[in-house]
């Protein structure tokens, strides 16, 4: 499993940003031809990010790409792309139901995994059956986008996240049930540090992998706080020790780090010490 601790938006329309990107010590990151891109700009962003993924010579262990919606004009052209080109992922935005995701599975060379934007309220009170759909559209992550979901909700983003609160926890619960990575959306105000450590913590708190930010400057602070703690390390560490001795073989319940570790334990240490690159 590759960790989600940070996931960079980078418009495609700026190859600077690209550029910079390539460097950055963020977990993934997604050249973007959707929202941060304006419609003049739309088919000199998809030759750039086409250039770019065959370049390829980023630093993050994954790179995707978010294509336009299929009710635009650009989705076509955008997939026909991206399946000649070959990034790791793609990321469809607002997806509102299953046939949306098998609709792009038929377009994309089965190497490619899916990853889908849960950002409007029908995707939200859908988000059972398009996570439900993971083994057959390939889809390994949702990405929580409260831009997009702040405006079907009529108001404008904001730092008191109540109003996203069912939400966040709705894409939380479908994305776990299917065994999926979980991404939470974009601080907008990239000059406030503090905010964004608070909006990251709350994110955790939901149950969240990871939080998708929008300038280097967040990438840090999202590392940091989606890292595991060195308490949660050395749990982790202690269990899987517990089970790899010969004399717990076959065991279910063993004693490990003070206390009782079952098997279900071990599996989450290894996500743990996966998650922070130590297995
Ligand atoms: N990815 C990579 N590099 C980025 C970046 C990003 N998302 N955002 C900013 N940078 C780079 C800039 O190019 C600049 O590089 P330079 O010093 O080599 O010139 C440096 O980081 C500092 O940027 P700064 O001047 O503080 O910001 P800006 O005015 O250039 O950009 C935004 C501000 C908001 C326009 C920009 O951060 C951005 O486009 N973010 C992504 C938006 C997006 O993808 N939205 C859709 C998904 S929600
Ligand atoms: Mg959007």
């Amino acid at each position: 499993m590759t960790p989600l601790r940070s996931v960079l938006f980078v418009p495609g329309s700026n190859p600077r940003a690209i550029d910079k990107a390539r460097a950055l010590a963020c977990d993934v990151v997604i050249l973007d031809l959707e929202d941060a891109v304006g419609p003049d700009d739309k088919a000199a962003a998809r030759d750039a990010v086409a250039g770019a993924v065959r370049a390829g010579d980023f630093a993050a262990p994954l790179l995707a790409v978010r294509v336009n919606g299929e009710d635009t004009p650009w989705a076509t052209d955008d997939l026909a792309m991206l399946a000649a080109a070959r990034p790791a992922a793609v990321l469809i935005p607002k997806v509102g139901s299953p046939d949306e995701l098998r609709r792009a599975r038929a377009a994309l060379p089965e190497s490619i995994r899916l990853w889908a934007n849960i950002e409007t309220c029908l995707g939200v009170l859908e988000a059972r059956a398009i996570a439900g759909c993971a083994a057959e559209a390939g889809l390994d992550a949702l990405v929580f986008g409260q831009n997009d979901l702040s405006r079907d909700f009529g108001r404008r983003p904001s730092r008191d996240r109540r109003m996203l609160h069912t939400a966040m926890g709705l894409t939380v619960l479908a994305g776990r049930a299917a065994g999926l990575g979980l991404v939470d959306g974009v601080f907008n105000d990239f000059s406030d540090a503090e905010g964004f450590e608070r909006e990251c913590l709350e994110g955790r708190a939901f149950g969240f992998d990871g939080k998708a930010v929008i300038h280097p400057a967040q990438i840090e602070a999202a590392n940091r706080i989606y890292a595991p703690s060195p308490d949660d390390l050395a749990w982790a560490t202690a269990v899987v020790a517990a089970f790899d001795d010969p004399v717990n073989a076959g065991k279910g319940a063993v004693r490990a780090a003070g206390g009782m570790a079952e098997r279900l334990h071990l599996y989450q240490a290894r996500r743990l010490l996966a998650a922070s690159g130590r297995a």
